[in-house]
């Protein structure tokens, strides 16, 4: 069996994975200590998966040491002048066509790595390895909900493009998975928090906000949001979640009782990205109802809700 077939193996899905020392292409603050950072690297972009991450390094520096998950946020096709790197091309009609080349993720500013980050200047190298993750599974739905919390939106911008048929990903083997209607239910804080509104709008997507403190959208949590997109006739609603993990519970809570198809993206710390370190483990039930530890990194960060032991 190869080592990608056996999740004995330490490597299992990280065996695809490629590490690479990239440029910074550009690097943008979005919304309140938000960033969207943008590296040139078509060997990954051109493989990468809606849902799949990468591991981010700051080159040449051993502090901190450890890499930091970040979500593939979208993939670029041109390489523009690193200081006039506009980010988005949603309406490129060439997209579709030719291979990508350059890679965003959107961070929130936590701790030591993405304080850093968020200095860091077009030019300026950091390491990267990925892709990584199994990503999201390529099936259709008539409705696809996706459900955000804090920065658990940075996965779906990809997963939207490519269920409205905007933008292919990864193999042109993969299989399509094309949605009739999108819904984005998001929740932050606070409104200077919310982060690509802009970029969802323009994707097609039907953008839903909720706040904490209500000063945008609806006062309250984003399971509200969920509750009122579930329509009363369920069959063909899918259900995506990304976010803390008190949110992931709620969310796989209701698509039970609803009896929706859930999957989530857990958002666990990890160190080594590839299988390896066993940091990142989750409870995960298998078909007998059993649960087992399952590296995030290489069995995930996707999962099917209704198996997590939350
Ligand atoms: C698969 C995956 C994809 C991710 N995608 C993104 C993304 O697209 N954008 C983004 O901003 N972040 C993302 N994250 C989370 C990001 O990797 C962490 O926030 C990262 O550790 C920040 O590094 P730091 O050095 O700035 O902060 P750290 O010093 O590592 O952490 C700062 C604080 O955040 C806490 N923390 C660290 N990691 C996590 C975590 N995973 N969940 C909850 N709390 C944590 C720490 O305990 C500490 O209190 C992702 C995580 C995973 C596992
Ligand atoms: S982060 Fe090392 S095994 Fe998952």
């Amino acid at each position: 069996m190869s080592s990608r077939g056996n999740p004995l193996h330490a490597a299992c899905y990280a065996d695809d994975a490629v590490q690479r020392t990239v440029p910074i292409v550009s690097n943008v603050p979005i919304a309140a200590d938000t960033f969207r950072l943008r590296v040139a690297c078509p060997e990954i972009a051109r493989r990468i998966l809606p849902g799949q991450f990468l591991m981010v390094r700051l080159s040449g520096c051993n502090d901190p040491l450890i890499g930091r998950p970040l979500a593939m946020y979208d993939v670029g096709h041109s390489l523009p002048d690193v200081e006039h790197a506009a980010p988005g091309d949603v309406s490129d009609p060439d997209s579709r066509r030719e291979p990508p080349r350059t890679l965003d993720v959107v961070y929130l500013v936590k701790g030591k790595f993405t304080q850093r980050l968020a200095l860091m200047q077009a030019g300026q190298l950091l390491d990267i390895w990925g892709p990584l993750g199994n990503g999201f599974p390529a099936r259709p739905a008539a409705h696809l909900i996706l459900v955000a919390g804090g920065i658990g939106q940075t996965p779906f911008l990809a997963v939207a493009k490519e269920a409205l048929g905007l933008q292919r990903f990864g193999a042109t083997s993969r299989p399509e998975a094309r949605a009739d209607r999108v819904t984005l239910c998001y929740g932050a804080r606070r409104a200077d928090l919310l982060a690509g509104l802009d970029d969802f709008q323009q994707t097609g997507v039907q953008v839903q906000v909720c706040t904490d403190d209500g000063s945008r959208g609806r006062q309250g949590l984003v399971t509200d949001l969920l509750l009122d997109a579930l329509p009363a006739d369920v069959s063909g609603v899918r259900v995506l979640a990304c976010g803390p993990e008190p949110m992931l519970e709620a969310v796989a809570r209701i698509a039970g009782q609803r009896q929706v198809p859930c999957e989530v993206s857990l958002e666990t710390p990890m160190a080594c990205g590839i299988g390896i370190c066993f940091t990142c483990v989750a409870r995960v039930r298998d078909e007998t109802g059993q649960w087992d530890y399952k590296r995030t990194c290489v069995e995930g960060p996707v999962f099917d809700a209704e198996k997590i032991v939350w």
